[in-house]
């Protein structure tokens, strides 16, 4: 058996240990591994490398992707997936991992399948916004790395009290990032794209805490409309000095934790057991909290932060209903 393994969309910490567990134990049992680089645009090109375990162990630790992704829709057309095909075919490629967000699992499985060639979805991105799957792997990196750099922060916040610290996460239009950290680093207020906010709230919330506690920790996801006015605005509304961290890339870099390198482990087992029981199409979830194969399209309800966490940290209101954004 020969898997091509190819990495669509953002890369997320955990991606290389997938890589190294599912190539160890394709090689134990005689099977043969190979990689796209840059993603679908360098597979229909036919940048195919081959991938042995004692070339990727040394990866296994790190974040970001051993073979580099893209983002190019070369598939959207009939010639590039007859490219794509061919490709296959010279290569004598048997079936398919592959790792992506939302947008890679929902379109490619569908298209790869239609060749025959079976096919099975990691969801890996670190924003968590997958249907179908309460964890994507590179999640659990992405909240660590925030953790580090808030924990940072408020060592000067509480040391020399009178700052308000906005810490902006990745996440893209998906506020999980910025609401699971906010939650479980105890900040006075987040801000998310799916949930409405109001500036006077804000404001005042903010003022309040800086008075109270010393220090106000504010949390707000990239894709939130006002990220880039924010300051001004909040100096403004308070008076009071703020520190702007934008956590960017860096945060998509974090070292695998504990988690993701366990999911990892996961991932790479139950895609090598499906593949060598010819699972046509399929995706690893996480659901119940259990790790598990789901046979067939991946679908689910849009993931959208947990509104009881968005309010315990926005004010301790379990009754309040945020608006929609
Ligand atoms: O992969 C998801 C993600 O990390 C988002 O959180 C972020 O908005 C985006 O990718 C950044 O990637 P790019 O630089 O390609 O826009």
């Amino acid at each position: 058996m020969k898997t091509l393994f190819v990495v669509s969309g953002g890369d997320a910490p955990g991606i290389n240990a997938v890589m190294g567990y599912y190539a160890a134990l394709a090689t134990r049992y005689g099977h043969e591994v190979a990689g796209a680089r840059d993603g679908f645009a360098g597979l229909v090109a036919g940048r195919i490398v081959p991938l042995t375990g004692d070339v990727i162990g040394p990866w296994v630790s790190q974040p970001g992707s051993y073979l580099p992704s893209s983002r190019v829709p070369v598939l959207k057309d009939a010639e590039g997936q007859q490219a794509m095909a061919d490709v296959l075919a010279q290569h004598d490629i048997d079936n398919v991992i592959l790792f992506g967000g939302d947008g890679t699992l929902r379109y490619i499985p569908p298209i790869v399948a239609q060749l025959g060639i079976p096919c099975i979805g990691l969801p890996t991105t670190i924003d968590n916004d997958v249907p179908g799957t309460e964890l994507t792997l590179g999640f659990d990196s992405a909240c660590n790395f925030a953790y580090h750099a808030i924990d940072g922060a408020l060592a000067t916040g509480r040391a020399l009290p009178g700052r308000i610290f906005m810490v902006e996460t990745l996440g893209g239009f998906s506020g999980m990032i910025a609401l699971d950290v906010a939650f479980g680093a105890g900040a006075h207020a987040v801000l998310v794209p799916e949930y409405a906010y109001d500036d006077a709230w804000l404001g005042a919330r903010l003022l309040e805490a800086a008075q109270r506690d010393g220090y106000a920790l504010l949390v707000l996801s990239e894709g939130v409309a006002a990220s880039r006015t924010l300051f001004d605005d909040i100096l403004r509304w308070t008076n009071i000095r703020v520190r702007d961290i934008r956590l960017g890339h860096a945060q998509r870099g974090g070292i695998p934790t504990h988690r993701d390198r366990s999911l990892a482990a996961q991932m790479a087992r139950l895609s090598f057991e499906a593949l060598n029981a010819d699972v046509l199409r399929g995706t690893v979830v996480v659901r119940g909290g259990a790790t598990l194969l789901h046979e067939g399209a991946l679908d689910g309800p849009e993931r959208l932060p947990d509104v009881s966490r968005y309010n315990f940290v926005n004010g301790f209101d379990p009754d309040y209903e945020p608006a929609r954004n």
